[in-house]
């Protein structure tokens, strides 16, 4: 007994010791893991230390901070979130920390660029608060792998990133404060020869695309849309041969061709939406049998659409909208079994297509013909389903009719049925499709006279958007639904008082019941009311001062009614806080003018910095919301601008406008208008107003149009006017002026009728010389009076009515005979078609 009890020790000290030499042996077969250098642990750490954690405004539902579960007290950083180490040397060779809700700047000296090891790094979707790249970045030499898309930063990218020799994937895209310097896409060719990624959407490039690029033969993903690109695109990239991925859309001045196409491409995704293509689509482009995403819209294509296409079996999209395309919807067409998207509307298509047709494409969701000479037919006994449409645009398309395959369609969420000559009223079925989904419904230009046995309120629940402009509809305004936000129905012959259930709309932005004749106001206080358009009706009533506490309330145009009495007597809220456009031409209204509210108008007082500091955030917003943006800023209105009738296509808070003109205003022009700063256009013509012309005026810097006329103003025209170096439109005709008219800049280029009828005026333009030579006034010094300033805004002209229009878009002359065309593109609430064209979204 005694012996056995150190026996027992023995033999478990031995198992003990195999057991742990078991342990060793079976821990470095496996390849222990150093642990990480602390250096590289510590810099971590500190990298961390550098950000906050932003937990607002990030969109990607994935994202979580990985970096909150780094601790001081864990010391094996490679097992850190996100972070990865290499095997044999311990050493951090991969950093993601992409989505993690980082907010703060990234400096030079950051402790990030201590991790020389890294290969491999991701910081997208976080926020640098608009930190310039450093050029420690120079640090990183090993890298391969470099995502820093959609992070907020900003300034040249710096040549030390285009050094990192080594990278095959570089994505700084979605970041539009970025820069390249003008050679960069060069040097990115000369430098990265072995690129497989490139992505640099939305990085301001501006310069045109070297032909270098195509001799990056390694590359899969190439994009680059949305960076200001021009000159021609070098036809090689489309040959290159592992090309599967090609974006270039966005880029306006972009030229180029799609070249013949090999059948050994393994192209996937082609995309070259806006850009200025042209050419016809060749034949070969049904070689590339491996593509499912096609779209060619917005350019400028020409020819028919090739019946090759029929070739491409696996295609998902096809969008060949808004081009020169002619001839008919080739038949092939229909073996696209796979088809889901497929838009061929706004060219010139022609032909007879029966619905159908399109029963083959049994995955077919959304169907876009509209702005074609195509007539649709539809087979009344056709007993067939159709595929089940979310989107289907057939606008001009010769309906006639509701087709009756309609009645079954019940997962719509779009439907334009504009421009088809549809007769008579909406039929009662209607009202059983698809009630829960349509969010969109468009019966514009058509003869409709009304709604067969409507209900009080439209059945679908979920729409936002309703034109109803240009018909004939009768009787009283037929009321959406509570969910609405745009509501159009310009253009018909609506009569009565506005029913009090339009304040059940608590949602609605924009309310256009112009062109009735519609006799009541609003009533009281639908608050969230954006933009109100209640012109040319019959309203006959007091002005409707409680308006003026919509806290929201951006446009007011009530041009062309019978209102009367004062407008913002001291007693009445008129203080107007969002207002920058109002229109009340036209009426009967008396009166001052309303000086004392003046300062209340915030709105109107917005000037340069904070304008800027706007369409920054404008950009931003276009960028990181992508395909909402179109919601945001998407109202459209006509209003007269320099005497011609104008569409504005986006109206947003940049166009400030106070058009008062043909009332019956009297006293004088308060001073207090020169502090509504921000205003391009004040048009106070017709009145009955008096006294001089405040030199005030010449702090309204923005100032485009002034138009004074038919008053009876006395006095001088103040010389400080002459500081206004945007205004291209000055009238003050038909009023008692005195006195020489001021010279210099704009003032030289203003003719003989902007100052004619005023007896005692004298000087250049008009032909009166001033007697007394101390009337001569001297030119004002610096001479820059060419120029001329339209502040980015693309205006279109327009004709009366729903007739023919012509205009111009983008500096380029438009002339259609598709009248619609326009009217659709700018309508309220076609979020979608609008930014195609007005964003050229690709
Ligand atoms: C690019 O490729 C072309 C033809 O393949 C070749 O002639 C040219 O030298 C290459 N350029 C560079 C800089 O490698
Ligand atoms: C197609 O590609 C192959 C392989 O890259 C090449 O040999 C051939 O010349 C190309 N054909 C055309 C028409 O570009
Ligand atoms: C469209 O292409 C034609 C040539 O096909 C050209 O004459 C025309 O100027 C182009 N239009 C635009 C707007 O670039
Ligand atoms: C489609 O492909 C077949 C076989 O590859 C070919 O014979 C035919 O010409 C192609 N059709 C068109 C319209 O290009
Ligand atoms: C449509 O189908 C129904 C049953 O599915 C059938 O009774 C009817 O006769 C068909 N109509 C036509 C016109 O084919
Ligand atoms: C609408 O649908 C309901 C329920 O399915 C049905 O009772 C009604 O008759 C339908 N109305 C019309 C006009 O089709
Ligand atoms: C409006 O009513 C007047 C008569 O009150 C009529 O002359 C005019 O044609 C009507 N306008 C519309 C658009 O119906
Ligand atoms: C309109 O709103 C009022 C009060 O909010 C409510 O009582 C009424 O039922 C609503 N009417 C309709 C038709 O929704
Ligand atoms: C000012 O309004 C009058 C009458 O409404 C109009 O005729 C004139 O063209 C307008 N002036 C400007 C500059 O738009
Ligand atoms: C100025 O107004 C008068 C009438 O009010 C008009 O006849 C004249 O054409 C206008 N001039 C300009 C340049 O708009």
């Amino acid at each position: 007994m005694d012996l056995s009890f150190p026996l027992i020790i023995l033999v478990v000290r031995f198992l003990v010791s195999l057991m742990m030499f078991y342990l060793i042996l079976s821990a470095s077969s496996s390849g222990v893991q150093p642990l990480c250098h602390d250096d590289e642990r510590f810099a971590l750490l500190q990298f961390k230390e550098s950000f906050t954690i932003n937990w607002s405004a990030f969109s990607d539902p994935s994202a979580y901070p990985k970096v909150s579960s780094w601790k001081p007290e864990s010391s094996d950083c490679c097992n850190w979130d996100g972070v990865e180490c290499n095997k044999d040397t311990g050493h951090v060779i991969s950093l993601d920390l992409s989505s993690s809700h980082l907010k703060g700047f990234l400096h030079s000296n950051s402790s990030l660029f201590h991790l020389a090891h890294l290969e491999s790094l991701k910081l997208a979707n976080n926020h640098f608060k608009h930190s310039p790249l450093p050029t420690s970045f120079r640090q990183l030499s090993r890298l391969t792998v470099l995502n820093l898309s959609a992070s907020v930063f900003s300034g040249q990218i710096p040549s030390e990133i285009l050094e990192l020799s080594k990278l095959v994937f570089l994505d700084l895209s979605d970041n539009p404060f970025l820069k390249l310097q003008k050679s960069g896409l060069r040097v990115i060719a000369q430098n990265f020869t072995n690129l497989e990624v490139l992505h640099l959407d939305y990085v301001f490039i501006s310069s045109n695309v070297p032909n270098i690029l195509a001799n990056l033969t390694s590359l899969t993903f190439l994009s680059l849309r949305w960076c200001d690109l021009h000159g021609d695109f070098p036809v090689g990239i489309f040959h290159l041969p592992k090309l599967q991925l090609l974006r270039i859309g966005g880029n306006e001045y972009l030229t180029g061709y799609v070249p013949e196409l090999n059948k050994t491409s393994p192209l996937v995704t082609l995309r070259l939406g806006s850009v200025n293509f042209y050419g016809e689509l060749p034949d070969s482009i049904g070689h590339l049998k491996s593509l499912v995403m096609l779209t060619a819209c917005f350019c400028n294509f020409s020819g028919e659409i090739p019946s090759s296409l029929g070739n491409l079996t696996n295609l998902i999209v096809l969008d060949l909208q808004s081009n020169r395309l002619h001839g008919s919807i080739p038949q092939s067409i229909s073996r696209l079994v796979n088809l889901e998207t497929l838009y061929l509307n706004d060219n010139d298509l022609s032909g007879k297509v029966e619905f159908e047709f399109f029963l083959r494409l049994r995955k077919l969701d959304g169907l876009q013909l509209s702005g074609n000479d195509i007539s649709l037919i539809t087979n009344p006994s056709t007993n067939s389903t159709f595929p089940k449409f979310t989107k289907l645009f057939v606008a001009d398309c010769d309906l006639g009719e509701f087709p009756e395959f309609l009645r079954n369609q019940d997962q719509l969420e779009l439907l334009d049925l504009g421009g088809n000559k549809i007769h008579g009223q909406v039929p009662k079925w209607m009202g059983n499709v698809s009630t829960e989904t349509l969010w969109g419904l468009y019966l514009e230009d058509n003869f409709l006279t009304g709604f067969d046995q409507l209900p009080v309120v439209l059945p679908y629940v979920n729409l936002k958007a309703l034109d109803l402009d240009c018909n004939m509809l009768q009787g009283s305004l037929p009321i959406p639904p509570p969910s609405i936000a745009f509501y159009k129905v310009p253009n018909n012959r609506l009569t009565g008082e506005i029913p009090h259930l339009i304040c059940n709309l608590s949602l609605i932005a924009e309310l256009d019941l112009s062109s009735n004749n519609l006799s009541g106001l609003l009533p009281q206080y639908c608050t969230k009311l954006e933009a109100v358009n209640l012109g040319n009706n019959q309203i006959h009533d007091i002005f409707p001062s409680w308006l003026g506490i919509l806290p929201e309330l951006r446009i007011l145009i009530l041009r062309s009614n019978e209102l009367y009495g004062t407008i913002g007597s001291s007693d009445s809220n008129f203080d107007f806080p969002k207002l920058h456009i109002i229109d009340l031409s036209n009426n009967d209204l008396t009166g001052k003018l309303p000086s004392e509210h003046f300062p209340n108008w915030k709105a109107m007082q917005i000037v340069d910095a904070e304008r800027l500091k706007y369409v920054e955030e404008y950009q931003t917003l276009v960028t990181l919301a992508g395909d909402q943006m179109g919601h945001t800023y998407s109202f459209s209105m006509t209003m007269i601008n320099k005497g011609t009738k104008t569409l504005y296509e986006r109206v947003n808070d940049l166009l400030i406008v106070i058009d008062l003109s043909n009332n019956r205003f009297e006293g004088e022009i308060p001073d207090e208008v020169g502090n509504l700063k921000g205003l391009n256009l004040l048009n106070l013509s017709s009145n009955f107003l008096t006294g001089p012309i405040p030199f005030t005026l010449a702090n309204l810097t923005w100032l485009e149009a002034l138009d004074l006329s038919q008053n009876k103003l006395s006095g001088a025209i103040p010389l400080q006017l002459t500081e206004l170096t945007f205004l291209s439109h000055f009238n003050v005709s038909r009023n008692h002026l005195t006195g020489p008219i001021p010279h210099g800049k704009q003032f030289d280029t203003f003719n003989v009728s902007s100052f004619s009828e005023n007896p005692k005026l004298c000087g250049s333009p008009l032909s009166k010389k001033c007697g007394n030579p101390e009337d001569s006034l001297p030119p004002s010094s610096s001479h820059n009076s060419e120029f001329s300033f339209e502040f980015g805004w693309k205006v279109v002209a327009i004709g009366y009515g729903c007739g023919f229009v012509f205009g111009v878009v983008s500096g380029q002359i438009v002339i259609t005979k598709k009248y619609g065309w326009f009217m659709k593109t700018f309508t309220i609430g076609k979020a979608r078609r609008r930014v195609n064209w007005r964003g050229r979204r690709n």
